[in-house]
Parts: C-alpha cells; structure tokens; sequence
C-alpha cells in the first residue's frame, strides 16, 4: 500500500499534490529531515576575512553564528546561549574575541568554548562547565563556499557535492583567487513556501519566456535586432543538468551572439588558463546560468545592458538562501560575486547590474514574486488544494540525454520533467558516492524522480 506521503505524487506522470506548497506538517518533516540532515550553505570565506570576523545566519529554523576563530578556523556555532538558552549573538555582523551572553553573562570564545561564567560560588561548584560549550555544526568549505551540517555521520561535503563539483568549479572556481562578495546581503521575506525559488532556479527555464519577457526586451532588443525571438529560442532550447546535488541550466547564447559576451577580456584570459577546456567551452558562449544545489543553495549569472548603445554590457552573478520561516513565508538572501581580480570599475558596474536585476526591487525578481505569491494563494484554498502541480514540461526529450555533453551528470537538450528538478539529490549514476548513504538514512529519495518527490519520501 503507498503510503500517504506517496500517493501525494504521480512520478510517471511528473504531478504532485499542491499540498507540498501548503501542509504545514510537511513543513515542519522537511526542516526536521531535511535541514538538521543535509549540508546546508552559510555563507563565504570573503565576508569574515579575518580571525575574530563573525556573521549570524539560520540553518533551517536554527540560527548559527559564522565564525573566524583565533587560530583562523571557519566554525558553525548555534546561537543559542547553552545556559537558559537566549541568542549570545544578537548583530548581523561584527568582530570581536568571543560573544558574551546578555542574560547572566556567561562568555563564548570565537571557537565556541565556555571560557568564564559568573562567580563559581553563584552556581555552587556543583556544574560541569565543561559541557556547556555552544553546539556546533560540521563545516566544510568549497572554493570559498562554507557549507555546514547538523548530521556528523553524512558523507564528507566534497562528496555531497560529487559532480556538482566540476559546474560549482565553473561558477565559483574559475580564477586563481577566486570569487569575493560584493557588499552585505540583501534579505527580504516573500510570501511563498521556499520550494519556489529552488524549483524556479534549478528547473524552471521556460517562465523566463512569459514573465521576463518585457524585460528581456528592454534589455537586449535595443543593441541587437530580432533579440527577442533568439532569446526565446536559446532559453526553450537550454541545455539542463543533473549532477550530484546540483541541478541548473546552461541557457547557450545565439549563434549571432559573440562569444565571451559580457565578460572582461582580462578576466577571460584566466578563465582559459584555471578551467578545463570542456568547461571555458560551456562559459565562452554562456548566456544564463542558473543553478540550485540541493536543498536551498542558487546562483543566477548572465550578462545584462539595459541600454546597450549607451552601457557596456556587464555580467552579473549573484547567490541565494532560500530561508524556510513558514509554509508560506520565505526569506530570502542574495549577494553579488565577482572575481577577486576584477578591477574596481567592473566591480560597481557588476554591483549595479545585480541591483537592478536580482534583488528585493530588481526587474526579475519582482516578476517572479508575483507569480510566487500567486502560487501560493492560488493553492491553499479547499478547492485549489486538491488540485495539483504540474511539472510536465518536453516530456519528448525524457529519454534523450545529449549524448556528448561535456560535463558530468546527464544533461538535457530542453528543461526535461526527466531532468529532475533542484529538489532531487544526485545524479542518477549508480557510483554517486552520496547515494548510498542517503537511502541509508531515508534523506532523500533515490534518483530519477520528479521534482516534488524528495520533499514527500523524505518526510516517509
Ligand atoms: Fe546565557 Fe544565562 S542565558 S548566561
Ligand atoms: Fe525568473
């Protein structure tokens, strides 16, 4: 018999019941399975550059301090005093030697040590001390993305990533220093489920046709004549990928289009010498690269001029957290990357490019929010509920992988129902170093399944 949980999804048929947007005890299994269980993105090595540098994030509902220890260590602490349990860190960010708690003043070292409580005799000496330093959470860091986990017994994060590697090496590894952040990150909290954005960033290439098309327009069609149509082509036509716990689009610029559009050539010429031959080809003719890693973690890239006779075409590129607050409430935060070796003009064209595009008050992400929240009240009414999500899209190309694709993972010649959507964890390859340990722990579902499926097998 399926199970309940089950019999929310159709995989052959690529549905799933709304209810995946809306139950709140689904919800609540997926931050208990999902985000207590996984390897989750925190933030970059280039926002506490130095020893003693912090920032507080949330993993799932749990808030974590990021922090640079004394001895330079990056460390995962939950913010949450081990005394009577109030936050010991209460700011964005700052630097200091340690956190001293508000309430009875209890103090932390930056690597998480209970170093002084209030006079012994205060507690009687009868309290092991020892015990009572802040939890913390595994970490793991790739090319200056920190990631941590709650689980000490899931796979090293360089196996997580397993494939995603050599599409992550691409976006974030592709000069010798590397990327840096651009400024602090933008938050804002819309009023749909977190799923949203993750599906719409790994596996959604399509909307951008409909709801981005005027600013598509306006973007391009100015500098190159017939944009839009050849726009619309490359993004229907975008190769999607499935590697390891990655899923993204590789949207390839017209034949018309000139390669290394948008790019600084000076930076180019390190791309051609820190990237694989496989890869600058990907990068070189690159339109759009948007991308989740598995549960919350996206990237949107691409070249923007919104007036191209009069502003040089700039390539943006920016990051998310897909924050889990309600079934149908989300925070969102956003920071703009650029290359560590840019100068500083492209840095504030680079910047700027960002705001106007993907952010709180950018063109595209003001589109998607709308349909967002229309998503979500168009799905929790007693009638809308019952009905389900359609995840159905070129279900001609389910079995047809590019046979030479260059990349690991299976790749796609349109944005495929088969092609799995951010919401899946691994490739599919019966080597996927991830993937035995995954089922082991019944985290997420075995390959080649449809979107909704992870968030549903993994509440079994
Ligand atoms: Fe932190 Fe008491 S709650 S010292
Ligand atoms: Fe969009």
């Amino acid at each position: 018999q399926p199970s309940e949980i089950e019999r929310l999804v159709d995989v052959e048929n690529a549905t799933a019941s709304r209810l995946i947007f809306t139950d709140e005890n689904l919800f609540r299994l997926e931050l208990q399975r999902i985000f207590t269980r996984t390897w989750l993105y925190i933030g970059h090595e280039s926002e506490i550059p130095k020893n003693g540098d912090y920032v507080t994030r949330k993993m799932g509902n749990d808030p974590v301090i990021l922090v640079r220890d004394n001895t330079g260590r990056v460390r995962v602490l939950l913010n949450s005093c081990t005394h009577r349990g109030t936050l010991v860190c209460r700011t964005d960010s700052g630097h200091g030697r340690g956190f001293t708690c508000p309430y009875h003043g209890w103090v932390f070292s930056t690597s998480g040590a209970l170093v002084a409580t209030a006079e012994d005799n205060t507690y009687g000496g009868k309290v092991d001390f020892r015990s009572l330093d802040l939890r913390q959470a595994r970490v793991g860091s790739y090319a200056g993305l920190v990631f941590a986990t709650w689980n000490h017994d899931a796979p090293s994060l360089d196996q997580h990533l397993g494939d995603a590697r050599w599409y992550l090496d691409i976006m974030f590894n592709r000069t010798p220093k590397g990327m840096t952040v651009l400024g602090l990150p933008h938050r804002w909290s819309p009023t749909n489920n977190w799923k949203l954005g993750p599906l719409n960033f790994g596996a959604d290439g399509p909307h951008a046709v409909k709801v981005h098309g005027p600013i598509v327009d306006a973007a391009l069609a100015g500098g190159m004549p017939g944009a839009r149509a050849m726009i619309t082509k490359a993004l229907v036509d975008s190769p999607s990928v499935a590697a390891g716990p990655y899923n993204g689009i590789w949207t390839q610029g017209p034949l018309e289009m000139p390669p290394w559009f948008g790019y600084d050539p000076d930076l180019v010429a390190l791309y051609k010498q820190t990237l694989k031959p496989e890869q600058v080809q990907i990068l070189e003719r690159c339109l759009a690269s948007v991308g989740t890693v598995f549960p919350n973690f996206s990237w949107v890239y691409g070249p923007i001029g919104f007036d191209m006779q009069r502003e040089p075409v700039t390539n943006f590129f920016a990051i998310r957290v897909w924050q889990p607050i309600a079934v149908n409430r989300t925070e969102i935060w956003n920071w703009f990357l650029v290359e560590e070796e840019a100068g500083e003009a492209l840095k504030q064209q680079a910047m700027l490019a960002g705001v106007r595009t993907f952010t709180a008050g950018g063109t595209f992400d003001q589109d998607d929010a709308e349909a967002w929240h229309g998503i979500q009240r168009g799905s929790e009414g007693e009638i809308s509920r019952t009905l389900d999500v359609n995840f159905q899209v070129a279900l001609n190309y389910r079995d047809r992988p590019i046979a030479d694709w260059p990349g690991p993972g299976v790749a796609y010649p349109r944005i495929t129902a088969r092609s799995r959507s951010s919401t899946t964890c691994c490739s599919g390859a019966p080597t996927c170093p991830a993937r035995a340990e995954i089922r082991r722990q019944r985290l997420l579902p075995v390959c080649k399944r449809p979107a909704a499926r992870l968030f549903l097998e993994s509440s079994e």
